[in-house]
């Protein structure tokens, strides 16, 4: 067993709060906002919805334990983690690998629309919208946008700027400052544009789309709603493993694996009590797209009371949520490079940021006519973007959960595995919340993972 000292301070987080504030800042982001509202209205609201939160209960939840305490334990970023609790077996480090590899190609695309926020907020800065309140002008804003290269690479550079700052300043002067400040910002303005939806007279219909509507629940519905809860809850890659091995070795991770969830659900329920009520409000339609943020919000808002305001607070939120998820994941290639090769942070954030940066530059392009965009559409029926959200959230997310689920459940001593689940947390102290949870990691995470894919991959059906 390695016995392990605590990092140095300032490699730990400042406190508690401080560590729930970036955690949550990573979980709470452009999945909550722009993702999950965009898919829940493709996959017709209700019974989705229903299913997504079954995930987050029984399979996001416990994961994240496992993660956030792999991290605690060893002090280590993925790679190190698992070669140490491994004997340095070759193939849970390759695990470990593939999850900074994910978090690099989710890194490359949520940039773009990251960008796609930035530029918004620019626009409801100078007030400069359509004049006309059509649905075509606002979707030719979006359209213009989306397919000019130029643009897209403009703002994608300009975030990757800030993100990489960020991280380059370090876990407590970088991470935890910007988390600390952007969540309490965040969380004022959800509330206050929840009330605000609130008003609106489409919220009654809104609410019955999210909670009450059963339509078209199918087998990718369910491999959807599975991977968008790794997806918002930042699981599947090491990043909530990086994030605990900040903490210090005392510190609880049940408890605040809970807390981290709970505030990341109630953000994702609450984008939806927000843009659907806005979207119904002005007679819109739900399933609109990767657009039904960038064109409805604009357009809804335009024509409601104090429009103007809502759209820069919103597109704010955008902004907020995005970077401190953006920051998460680069934070793990970079943690990755300074743990094993022995990098200076500086050099170690900017060469990922570089990296990210050139491999999202396809991304970028994707809305354009060339290759990476209705090129690829043609040859596979997905542009470049399209098919990497596709693979890495659908996919490599729920698989790395296979892969800790697997690592925690069947490889660790068991003896400690329980003194560390119940290390720091009086949650984790009670005998039978462990025993549901090792096995809901041991037995049901890899086998409802695994059995929702083979029915996709028509194995089982
Ligand atoms: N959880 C973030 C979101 O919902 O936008 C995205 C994300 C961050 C995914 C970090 C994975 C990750 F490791």
């Amino acid at each position: 067993m390695i016995d392990h000292k605590d990092r140095t301070s300032n490699t730990q987080w400042g406190s508690k709060l401080g560590f729930i504030a970036a955690a949550a800042g990573s979980a709470v982001g452009l999945g909550n906002i722009w993702r999950f509202p965009y898919i829940t209205g493709q996959n017709g609201g209700g019974v989705f919805v229903l299913f997504y939160l079954l995930c987050v209960i029984v399979l996001g939840f416990p994961i994240m334990v496992a993660e956030v305490t792999i991290g605690r334990t060893t002090q280590s970023s993925p790679v190190r983690a698992y070669g140490e609790l491994s004997n340095h077996s070759r193939l849970w480090q390759t695990v470990g690998l593939v999850g900074v590899i994910t978090g690099a190609v989710i890194l490359s695309y949520y940039s773009v629309v990251a960008g796609w926020g930035l530029h918004y907020l620019m626009l409801s800065l100078v007030g400069w919208f359509p004049q006309v309140n059509t649905p075509e002008a606002y979707t030719n804003l979006f359209d213009s946008l989306h397919q000019s290269v130029g643009l897209n690479i403009w703002w994608q550079s300009i975030f990757m700027i800030i993100t990489t700052w960020v991280v380059l300043r370090g876990v407590r002067g970088g991470l935890e400052q910007v988390a600390n400040i952007g969540m309490v910002t965040l969380f004022g303005i959800i509330v206050v544009l929840t009330i605000y939806a609130s008003t609106l007279p489409g919220f009654g219909s809104a609410l019955d789309f999210v909670f009450g509507h059963a339509e078209r629940f199918t087998w990718v519905s369910a491999l959807e709603a599975l991977g968008q809860a790794f997806f918002s809850l930042s699981l599947g890659m090491g990043a909530m493993l990086t994030y605990g091995s900040y903490l210090k070795l005392h510190d609880d991770t049940v408890g605040t694996s809970l807390v981290i969830s709970l505030a990341d659900t109630a953000v994702a329920v609450a984008a939806c009590l927000i843009i659907f009520p806005i979207t119904f409000s002005v007679g819109l339609e739900p399933a609109a797209g990767p657009g039904l943020v960038f064109i409805n919000i604009p357009l809804a808002l335009h024509q409601l009371p104090f429009g103007g305001v809502g759209m820069f607070v919103f597109f704010l939120l955008l902004f907020i949520a995005a970077l401190t998820s953006a920051i998460s994941l680069l934070e793990v290639a970079t943690a990755f490079l300074i743990d094993s090769l022995g990098w200076r942070r500086l050099k170690a954030a900017i060469i990922c940021g570089a990296i990210v940066y050139f491999l999202g530059l396809p991304s970028a392009a994707s809305g354009g006519s060339g290759l990476f965009g209705n090129g690829m559409e043609q040859l596979i029926g997905m542009t470049w973007f399209d098919a990497v959200d596709y693979l890495a959230s659908n996919w490599l997310l729920p698989l790395g959960g296979i892969g800790i689920s697997l690592f925690v459940g069947w490889h660790i001593n068991s003896q400690r595995r329980l003194s560390e689940f119940r290390e720091g947390s009086w949650l984790g102290s009670l005998g039978w919340v462990y025993s549901v949870w090792v096995f809901l990691i041991r037995w049901f995470a890899p086998g409802a993972i695994a059995f929702v894919m083979l029915n996709v991959l028509g194995i089982l059906s």
